[in-house]
């Protein structure tokens, strides 16, 4: 439970705190193994339905340069990546997500995940010439909530796109940044993640406690995942970032010209959270992907936690707009490590969506004023479910 007494609020509207103030009735034991040192995202393995298709969408569309591919499989990285791949798409039947893959500083946090997980009782797996094309001996579990992870160390190296400038798109993608997931219960979420080494940085609470959603890093930005409450364990999006902002406005005025502008499912716009601007795109098997610019350092060790009221209209969306339901309900598959998807367990806590659209939600751009003290045809478009 949080006590708002306890943290600042600041100019902007959010709050801060210095310790996450998220606490769970509902905690994974807490392993006695070191957990491996994970530097940061570094790819996702994705199951698509039409290689081909998601290759005009990754390739051709948003400009991802092609490491290698077979009939089977292509591996996709950002301009600014060195090692083999960002993204793997291949071939299955149910589109869904094979791994969310980080990268761990040196071999022997292989051992510190192996006997982290295995104390966890999870399915632990190890590959010495890795999983995938490209990647060494890794270490593949499903962890508690029943997410599929990988973490490894050694990567074949590739050339840096940087300065190859003849090659590139005004959209460029230039990194990996971050995976977000879904899951029932964010506070037992956050506290293995926690357990795990990651850092909260944001997250959207009201105010008797319920938590939302929570950003956690390890690189020193606002994060390498959020967990997003809902129905999980699902992917809600995997993100690349681009340079500017305006490398997004040009991915929206070419999906418009090509007349696919439905690929659009939300924004562009600047998020409250992360401060970062976005733009939310559903690829040809409704995989959602973000593409993202500009959020901010996160590296001291004092860095503060930002807490945002989940009735702030302007948390999601800083120019108030609202956000669509797909955004809230939708989300991917995972798999198991034979690669069977895992059931998705229910939400229980009050969800998102339903406490700030429609009748029974509210939602406020300044706090203080209420609907009532608004004009006539103002009110009624002030709550976002009367945007839809
Ligand atoms: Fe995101």
């Amino acid at each position: 439970m949080t006590n708002r007494a306890d943290m600042t609020l600041t100019s902007s509207g959010y709050y801060v705190s210095q310790e996450a103030p998220i606490e769970t009735a509902n905690p994974i034991a807490t392993p006695k193994a070191t957990p491996p040192d994970i530097l940061r995202c570094a790819y996702m393995e994705l199951v698509v339905t039409d290689l081909a298709a998601s290759r005009q969408f990754y390739v051709d569309i948003l400009g991802l340069y092609v490491t290698e591919e077979d009939d089977q499989a292509i591996y996709l990285r950002s301009t600014e990546e060195f090692i083999h791949h960002n993204l793997v798409l291949r071939k299955g039947p149910v589109a869904a997500v094979r791994a969310f893959s980080y990268r761990v500083r040196d071999a022997e946090d292989l051992d510190r995940a192996v006997e982290f997980y295995t104390e966890l009782g999870c399915d632990v797996r190890r590959e010495a010439n890795g999983f995938v094309k490209g990647i060494g001996d890794s270490v593949r579990v499903v962890d508690p909530l029943g997410f599929p992870y990988e973490f490894f160390h050694q990567v074949d190296h590739v050339e840096r796109m940087s300065w190859r400038y003849d090659l590139h798109i005004p959209g460029e993608l230039v990194r990996l940044d971050h995976f977000n997931q879904v899951t029932p219960d964010v506070p037992r979420a956050v506290k293995f993640m926690q357990d795990l080494g990651f850092r909260v940085t944001e997250d959207i609470q009201d105010e008797s406690g319920t938590v939302y959603a929570a950003w956690m890093r390890r690189k020193p930005t606002v994060h390498d995942t959020a967990m997003t409450g809902g129905d999980g364990p699902r992917m809600h999006h995997v993100c690349f970032a681009t340079h500017e902002k305006h490398n997004i406005l040009a991915i929206c005025d070419k999906l418009g010209a090509l007349r696919i502008s439905d690929a659009i499912e939300r924004g562009p716009g600047r998020h409250g959270v992360s401060n970062a601007f976005y733009l939310y795109l559903r690829d040809p098997d409704g995989h959602r992907v973000e593409v993202y610019t500009q959020d901010y350092y996160t590296g001291d060790p004092d860095n503060p936690v930002v807490t945002w009221d989940v009735h702030d209209n302007q948390r999601r969306d800083w120019w108030g707009n609202p956000v669509v339901p797909s955004w809230y309900t939708e989300a991917s598959l995972v798999l198991d490590l034979d690669g069977n998807p895992q059931p998705v367990t229910a939400r229980t806590d009050d969800s998102e969506m339903a406490v700030t659209i429609g009748a029974d939600g509210f939602s406020y751009t300044r706090k203080d004023e209420g609907e009532e003290s608004m004009p006539e045809w103002k009110q009624g478009e002030y709550k976002l479910g009367n945007q839809l």
